[in-house]
């Protein structure tokens, strides 16, 4: 399919704004970012990335005629064929998504006298795409079409799941809106799902779901090979080759965390209990998550009794590796649980510079971290740490105790390097032979 270009207005310049917004201009269309933080558009008309995402600045230089940033909401619309919706929908008190940033982005529109979409890459509440046509016509912009095409890039390979993504779905309310946003994606090769728009919404929901359920089984399954002996890395291989399972979001951990899974299930949750239903599951995949960060606490306690005055080292700020988000990570809940119980805490990450992280003290190198600690525990899984040199970090410690909080490390070649090491779900000492 040929590439028609399309002038696209994106409202927000974070992580879905900039991914979406270079990838279209990489795909041919002419582009502009609004946001309302002043000094970020500032920023990337200097050519500065805010955040880091592999590959997106790179995008960005390199379809740099396509793409102009700006904080001005007529300069963006302007001659617009579509119009984006990329900002925040964080969780409330409540738990339910706080919808705030997308109202104020439709009551920001202007009367628009031509043929445009708005589509929401932003993941909302099944329901909301009818709320925003509502508001739409009572505001006289019934000529303004209007899509669900919600996101499922990943951060840290974002610009690569844009591109090439496993599926594109896209609910309008009239077949010709739906027809021009799967015609603005030509070029990229992927099947297209084509949806009323209140399904485009669940299909963003329960994806995420369907994710999380997969963490917390495998967790729990983890727990349970940590009390009988079993190895949970070798269950995950041996369950993940059954093709009806498959071996993705096998890997048992310390818990998911980010900007999208924490608030998309509660959104969730909310979203079936205000509808009056009580989804179950999915509390039990909530419950599960929140213990699973708090048990590396109990493993802490198992080797060094009190924590009070004990020096822990977090290795890994970062939800996951390759990006800076800390939204929701665990390292957060560690952190915060560890202060509380009266531990010293060190950390180091390659990308967060922690200055947010009240108590904690940030360490320019894991070895520095790690330096007269009574324990180190690997909170995300940068690979980086697999070639520090463990024996003389374990070396200089206080007590070597290492916490491998993703399974990142080879058990035997960190015993042999002096460590007293537990993962997740797997033997807590050497392998009986
Ligand atoms: N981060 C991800 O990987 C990811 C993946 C899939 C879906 N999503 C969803 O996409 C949405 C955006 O997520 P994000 O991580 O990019 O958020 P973000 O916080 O990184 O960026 C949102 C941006 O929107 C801006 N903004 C707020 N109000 C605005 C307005 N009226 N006009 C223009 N800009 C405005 C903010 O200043 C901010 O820069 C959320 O609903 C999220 O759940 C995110």
């Amino acid at each position: 399919m040929s590439v028609t270009p399309s002038r696209v207005a994106i409202f927000g310049a974070g992580y879905v704004g900039l991914v979406t917004g270079a990838c279209l201009a990489d795909l041919g269309h002419s582009v502009v970012i609004r946001d309302v933080l002043a000094d970020r558009i500032e920023a990337l008309k200097r050519g500065e990335i805010p955040i880091y995402e592999p590959g997106l600045a790179e995008l960005i230089a390199a379809n740099a005629e396509r793409i102009a940033f700006t904080t001005d909401v007529r300069e963006a619309i302007d001659g617009a064929d579509f119009v984006y919706v990329a900002v925040g929908t964080p969780p409330t008190y409540s738990g339910d998504a706080d919808l705030s940033a997308v109202w104020n982005v439709i009551d920001e529109l202007p009367a628009i006298d031509r043929a445009c979409v708005v589509v929401m890459k932003s993941t909302v509440p099944v329901g909301t795409g009818s709320k925003v046509r509502h508001r739409l016509d009572e505001r006289g912009l019934v000529q303004v079409g209007y899509a669900s095409n919600p996101e499922f890039t990943a951060e840290g390979t974002a610009v690569a799941d844009f591109l090439r993504p496993d599926r594109i779905v896209v609910g309008a309310f009239r077949e010709e809106d739906g027809d021009a946003v799967v015609a603005l994606h030509a070029g990229i090769e992927s099947p297209v799902v084509r949806c009323d728009v209140a399904s485009a919404e669940m299909i963003k929901l329960a994806a995420n779901a369907a994710l999380m359920t997969r963490i917390s089984f495998i967790n729990e399954i983890a727990n349970v090979c940590e009390a009988t002996g079993a190895d949970v890395v070798r269950v995950a291989e041996g369950i993940g080759l059954d093709r009806r399972i498959g071996p993705s979001f096998l890997r048992a951990g310390i818990g998911f965390g980010g900007s999208c899974f924490p608030k998309d299930s509660l959104a969730l949750k909310q979203l079936a209990a205000n509808s009056g239903y009580h989804f179950q599951l999915l509390n039990a995949v909530i419950e599960v998550n929140e213990l699973q960060k708090r048990r590396v606490i109990g493993k802490l306690h198992r080797h060094l009794g009190s924590l009070r005055d004990r020096r822990v080292a977090l290795l890994g700020l970062a939800f996951k590796p390759d990006t800076d988000d800390t939204r929701e990570a665990p390292s957060i809940v560690l952190a915060g649980r560890l202060l509380a119980e009266g531990a010293e805490v060190r950390a180091w990450d390659p990308i967060v510079d922690g200055h947010d992280l009240y108590g904690v003290e940030i360490a320019a190198s894991p070895a520095a971290a790690a330096a007269g600690a009574d324990a180190v525990v690997i909170v995300t899984e940068w690979p980086e740490l697999i070639d520090v040199d463990w024996a003389s970090v374990g070396a200089s410690m206080r007590t070597p105790v290492l916490i491998d909080g993703r399974n990142l490390l080879d058990p035997v070649l960190i015993r042999a390097a002096g460590f007293q090491y537990e993962g997740i779900g797997r033997a807590a000492g050497p392998p009986e032979d």
